[in-house]
């Protein structure tokens, strides 16, 4: 996929590992200035010191409205103002719902959805003083259909789906683009954490469930080039949708 970021200027949350990480790498390979956020600040850090002079780290955990305008804030300081916002940071429960807490359900809600709609509101000052911009939100192929173990989870990416074309709607007079992106399963500590459960669940071994499903495990780097090519003006007639990477997971019955 063929794309440029060439002077844009963009946060993305959880970006100390994963598909965050992987983003703010292509981000930057392709001219972009990257805010590198996380609630792990070390590893923020660590992320950002790797990838030179266009990038900065900042602590953000995105439960938390301050934290957002004050990583927002971090963007206009160091690079001039913000073109591209990346709702990346999520987090998993691998549990049936029955066993699920009330707590455990509210907190990944809270990351999940709330973290997805304060970021948004964070953003859009900015991106509306720079004259527009995309932002892209970490939905899931759970978003779109149901999976074993992962109730609150795909609750929640369904909430990112439909917050991601409401806000399209409202923010379009803005020039402001908003898409979600719809990762099958992809090669990230997250779906390490969720193997072993999900095993147990399914009764059959994680290679494979993937073999069948989706063909194999996708890479971190794959969903990258779609949250960059989203991010970037040959996605400029696109706002409001769901790009998913699946391997045909979700076109196939069998
Ligand atoms: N890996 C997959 O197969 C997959 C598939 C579909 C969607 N996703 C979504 O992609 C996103 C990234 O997942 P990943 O696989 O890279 O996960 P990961 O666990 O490897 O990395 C997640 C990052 O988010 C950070 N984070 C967690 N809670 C946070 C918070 N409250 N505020 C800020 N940062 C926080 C973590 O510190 C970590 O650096 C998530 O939204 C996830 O739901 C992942």
């Amino acid at each position: 996929m063929i794309s440029d970021l060439q002077g844009r200027r963009a946060i993305i949350t959880g970006a100390a590992a994963g598909l965050g990480r992987a983003t703010a790498e292509l981000f930057v390979a392709q001219g972009a200035s990257v805010v590198v956020s996380d609630l792990d600040g070390d590893g923020a850090a660590k992320v950002a010191a790797e990838l030179g002079d266009r990038a900065v780290a900042a602590v953000c955990d995105v439960t938390s409205a301050d934290a957002l305008a004050a990583t927002v804030d971090v963007a206009v300081k160091s690079f001039g103002g913000l073109d591209v916002m990346v709702n990346n940071a999520g987090v998993e429960i691998g549990k049936p719902l029955v066993e699920t807490t009330e707590e455990e359900f509210e907190q990944l809600m809270r990351i999940n959805v709330t973290g997805t709609f304060l970021g948004i509101k964070a953003a859009v000052p900015a991106l509306v003083e720079a004259g527009g911009g995309s932002i892209v939100n970490m939905a899931s192929v759970a978003g779109i259909g149901g999976a074993p173990l992962l109730g609150a989870y795909c609750a929640s990416k369904g909430a990112v789906v439909r917050l991601t074309e409401v806000a399209a709607i409202e923010l379009k007079a803005a020039g402001i683009r908003v898409n979600a992106v719809c990762p099958a399963f992809i090669d990230t500590a997250m779906v390490d954490r969720l193997t072993t459960p999900f095993e147990a669940a399914v009764g059959m071994p994680f290679g494979e469930v993937l073999k069948l499903k989706q063909g194999r495990i996708g890479t971190a780097d794959e969903v990258a080039e779609m949250v960059a090519f989203l991010a970037s003006d040959d996605a400029s007639f696109t706002t409001g949708s769901q790009y998913v990477l699946d391997g045909g997971l979700v076109a196939g019955l069998l």
